[in-house]
């Protein structure tokens, strides 16, 4: 692939945020500012456009990719609850979720009408849909008139990008510009339910607690945390090799497994709370140490950047602090899928 001229647009000025949404009419690839993480955004329903992102990313072409659109009736309009086991049931599912949630880190799955192309199912017969809140996402929905796919804007299987810098550091020099909208909010992706079988299933942890969606639909099913889905089951991007940093060794640790590693040379990503403990007992670390909140939204907010940071250290291994609860009502549980993916392999 040639290398091409990666603009930085800023999100916050006018004419920067037309730009982008020009790139994108023109078919080109632009990564945008999501409340969950950065998407590689370009037009859902021209095939063209979506091999790009495929190119880009290096991303295996049987991954399909989430399209965003600005608000639910636009996203009923790429579904067709015809072609659902119980399109009652599932529309009324759709209602509900859709209501609370939207705009927000929430994605639905279900059956596709026959114009949303096989370039973004990846030839399957269900699409992937969200309304993101984030306010320069959503004045380029308006601009381009069109919907948007998005995955996150990073290399295939590496951690998602949660500012303009780490999309950069992946795709520069592949993609057309990046808007800069500053740090995500969320920091985690967004929480993928199928709502087009008999019972609605949770396909990838994200930003929305298991907790919180089965609030409102208790008959929600949900995939294990941590594992490899495909294509029977639903989900074919959750490899469970992703959001990866390049390190050569992850590994999930006890506190215990922690202490034992407080003054070797291996990289620790870790909480407050323990690293306040040890620093009292063993005295201050001198290696490479990434300390995050004991509060699981700012540790999710945090944790993509601070695996992007950690790669620059340069460390052989790095051990991380496992989650205090994986507690459905808990973002803890979205991130230990995220760890478990991160140390796997
Ligand atoms: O928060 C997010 O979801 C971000 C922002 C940019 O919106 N996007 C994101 O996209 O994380 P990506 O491509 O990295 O992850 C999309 C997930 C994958 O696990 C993929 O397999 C699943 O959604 N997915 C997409 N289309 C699907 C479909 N038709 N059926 C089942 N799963 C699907
Ligand atoms: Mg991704």
């Amino acid at each position: 692939m040639i290398p091409i001229q990666t603009q930085s647009l800023n999100a916050n000025e006018e004419s920067d945020v037309a730009r982008a949404a020009q790139l994108i009419l023109a078919r080109g690839l632009v990564a945008l500012p999501t409340e969950t993480v950065y998407g590689l955004g370009a037009l859902a329903l021209d095939d063209e456009a979506v091999r790009k992102i495929f190119a880009a990313k290096e991303r295996p072409e049987h991954n399909p990719l989430i399209v965003h659109v600005s608000n639910a009736t636009e996203a009923a309009a790429l579904f067709d609850f015809s072609q659902c086991s119980n399109s009652v049931q599932s529309e009324s599912w759709f209602r509900t979720l859709s209501e609370h949630f939207w705009p927000g880190p929430l994605t639905l799955v279900c059956r596709k009408n026959t114009h949303v192309g096989d370039g973004v199912t990846a030839g399957l017969p269900k699409v992937a849909v969200r309304v993101p809140s984030h306010p320069a996402m959503r004045q380029v929905l308006a601009l381009t008139g069109a919907p948007i796919a998005a995955p996150s804007a990073n290399l295939s299987s590496r951690p998602s990008p949660t500012n303009a810098e780490h999309v950069l550091r992946t795709l520069a020099g592949k993609i057309d510009a990046v808007l800069d909208g500053g740090p995500c909010t969320h920091g985690l992706e967004s929480s993928v339910v199928d709502i087009s079988g008999e019972t609605p299933i949770l396909l990838r942890a994200g930003a929305l607690s298991l907790g919180a969606l089965r609030a409102l639909i208790p008959s929600l099913a949900a995939m294990p945390i941590g594992q490899t889905t495909h294509q029977a089951t639903g989900s074919p991007g959750l490899t469970a090799k992703h959001y990866a940093p390049q390190i050569h060794s992850v590994k999930l640790a006890s506190p215990a497994q922690i202490k034992e590693a407080w003054h070797s040379p291996a990289a620790l990503l870790i909480r407050q709370g323990l690293t306040d403990v040890y620093t009292a007992q063993m005295g201050i670390r001198e290696g490479v140490t990434e300390t995050l909140s004991d509060d699981e939204s700012l540790y999710a907010q945090q944790f993509y950047a601070a695996l992007y940071r950690l790669e620059q250290r340069e460390s052989e291994i790095l051990l991380i602090e496992e989650t205090p609860s994986q507690d459905e009502s808990s973002l803890w549980r979205t991130i230990q899928d995220r760890l478990l993916r991160a140390s796997s392999g």
